[in-house]
C-alpha cells in the first residue's frame, strides 16, 4: 500500500510537490494505474461518465447490490500523499485479500464489492467540490458545467478534453437499490486520535460547509500620487474582510471560517488594487450554527463595504448540510475495531468527504486513521505503516462481517 501511495504521489502537475486536479493529464495516468491494481485484485474496472474509476468484485451471483468502498484520487495544491488515496489503496487491498481467501475456500460474499476512486472531491480546479461523488450519487448539478478553472476553461470543455461527454454525466449515477452502504477509510486530518494514542476511530458525522467567492471593487490608481484618505483600495477592504471572517470563525466553539485564496488586480507593485477577489469556507457541526455564522460574516462584510465606499458582491458556490453517519454502520465498525483489539473512539469529521455526496443514495460510515500531528492539506502529511495496516485490517473485518440486513 505504501509503495502504491508513493507511486500515486509521483503523478503531479509540478515536479516538487503533489497537485493533481480533476480532468488533468495526471488524473488520466493515475486512473490507469489504479485500474491495473483493481484488476490485479480481482475486480472488473470501468471509468464512469464523470471520470471516476470504478472497480467491481461480484458476490455469490453476478449483479448483486454492492457495499461501496473508496475515496478520492484528486488532491489539493501541494498536498500530502494520504488524503483520499489511502482510502482507495486500502479498499483495493481488502478486495485483494477477500478474493484470495474466497478462491481458496470456493465461496463468495452475499453482496458485491465496489471500490471507487473518485475523480474530484477537493474541488480545487473548479471551486465546486465533490464533482465525482455527486455524479455517482446522481446529484451532479449541470450548472457546474459552466464553472471555470483559473485559466478560464469551463468544466464542460475540460470534460470534453478528457474524453468525457458533459451531456452524459448523469450516466455515472447509481441507484439506491444498487448500493447497500458506503464505507470509507480516510486519514483523520486532525489531532484527536494521536492525542488519545489510538490508531483508528469511527466518524459520527461530517460537518457541513458553505463556500463563497467575494469580489470587491475599488478604484485602481497610482501608488505614488493618490493620498491615503482618497483611496478606494479593494485589497485593503478585502484584508479587513479576512479578519472579520476570522473573528466570526473564532467566536464559537467548533465553528471555523477560512479565506484560502485571494487575488488583487491589476496586481502591480505601484498600482492601488482596483479589484480583489477571495474565497470563504465556513464549517460547523450544526447547520443552524453555520447559517448564523454566514449571516454575521455577510453583515460584517457589508459594514466594511459601506465604510470604505467599495462595491462588494458575494457569490455562494456551495452549501452542504451536516452528514450523519448511520448508527447501524457505526455499530458494525465499532465491532470491527474492538475485534482488532483497539479501544473504540467515535469522533466528528471537520473535513469534507465523498460520503457527503454518497449519502443521497446510501447510508455511510467512515473509519479514520491517525495521522502525524493531525496535519493534512500539507506535504508533510504522514502516517505510520502500522496504522495503515491496522486501519486496513479493521476495514477488512468490517467488510467480511458486513450485515446489510441490520439496516
Ligand atoms: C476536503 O478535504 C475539504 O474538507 O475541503
Ligand atoms: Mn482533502
Ligand atoms: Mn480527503
Amino acid at each position: 500500500m505504501l509503495e502504491r501511495l508513493e507511486a500515486l504521489a509521483g503523478h503531479s502537475e509540478q515536479p516538487d510537490g503533489l497537485t493533481r486536479v480533476y480532468l488533468s493529464a495526471e488524473q488520466r495516468v493515475v486512473s490507469a494505474l489504479v485500474s491495473e491494481w483493481m484488476r490485479a485484485a480481482g475486480m472488473s474496472v470501468r471509468l464512469d461518465a464523470a471520470g471516476n474509476v470504478v472497480g467491481r468484485y461480484e458476490g455469490a451471483r453476478p449483479g448483486l447490490p454492492c457495499l461501496m468502498l473508496g475515496s478520492h484520487l484528486d488532491t489539493v495544491r501541494n498536498a500530502g500523499k494520504y488524503d483520499g488515496m489511502l482510502g482507495v489503496v486500502s479498499a483495493i487491498e481488502c478486495v485483494h485479500a477477500i478474493a484470495g481467501k474466497e478462491r481458496a475456500a470456493g465461496r463468495r460474499l452475499p453482496f458485491a464489492l465496489e471500490v471507487v476512486g473518485f475523480a474530484d472531491e477537493e474541488g480545487v480546479r473548479f471551486g465546486v467540490t465533490l464533482l465525482g461523488s455527486r455524479a455517482v450519487a446522481g446529484t451532479f448539478d449541470p450548472k457546474a458545467l459552466q464553472a471555470k478553472d483559473g485559466d478560464g476553461v469551463t468544466l464542460a470543455k475540460a470534460m470534453r478534453g478528457f474524453g468525457l461527454d458533459p451531456a452524459r454525466v448523469g450516466g455515472a449515477a447509481r441507484r439506491r437499490d444498487e448500493v447497500l452502504a458506503y464505507a470509507e477509510l480516510h486519514i483523520e486530518q486532525g489531532p484527536v486520535l494521536e492525542a488519545e494514542g489510538l490508531p483508528v476511530g469511527v466518524v459520527t458525522a461530517i460537518n457541513g460547509f458553505s463556500r463563497m467567492t467575494v469580489a470587491i471593487g475599488g478604484t485602481a490608481g497610482h501608488a505614488g500620487t493618490v493620498p491615503m484618505a482618497m483611496r478606494r483600495d479593494a485589497l485593503a477592504a478585502a484584508a479587513e474582510c479576512v479578519l472579520a471572517a476570522e473573528r466570526v470563525g473564532a467566536s464559537e466553539p467548533e465553528l471555523v471560517a477560512t479565506v484560502g485564496r485571494m487575488e488583487a488586480l491589476p496586481g502591480a507593485i505601484n498600482v492601488i488594487p482596483g479589484e480583489a477577489r477571495f474565497t470563504v469556507d465556513v464549517r460547523a457541526p450544526s447547520d443552524e450554527q453555520r447559517a448564523r455564522a454566514l449571516a454575521r460574516i455577510e453583515a460584517e462584510f457589508d459594514a466594511i463595504r459601506a465604510r470604505r465606499g467599495v462595491s462588494l458582491a458575494i457569490e455562494r458556490l456551495q452549501d452542504f448540510g451536516v452528514t450523519a453517519c448511520a448508527p447501524w454502520l457505526m455499530a458494525q465498525m465499532d465491532r470491527a475495531i474492538a475485534a482488532e483489539g483497539v479501544r473504540v473512539r467515535r469522533l466528528p469529521s471537520g473535513a469534507g468527504h465523498d460520503g457527503m455526496a454518497i449519502q443521497a443514495i446510501a447510508d455511510i460510515v467512515m473509519l479514520f486513521v491517525r495521522c502525524e500531528k493531525g496535519i493534512s492539506h500539507n506535504p508533510v502529511e504522514a502516517i505510520t505503516p502500522a496504522d495503515a495496516e491496522t486501519g486496513t485490517r479493521v476495514l477488512l473485518r468490517f467488510i467480511e462481517d458486513f450485515r446489510p440486513e441490520q439496516r
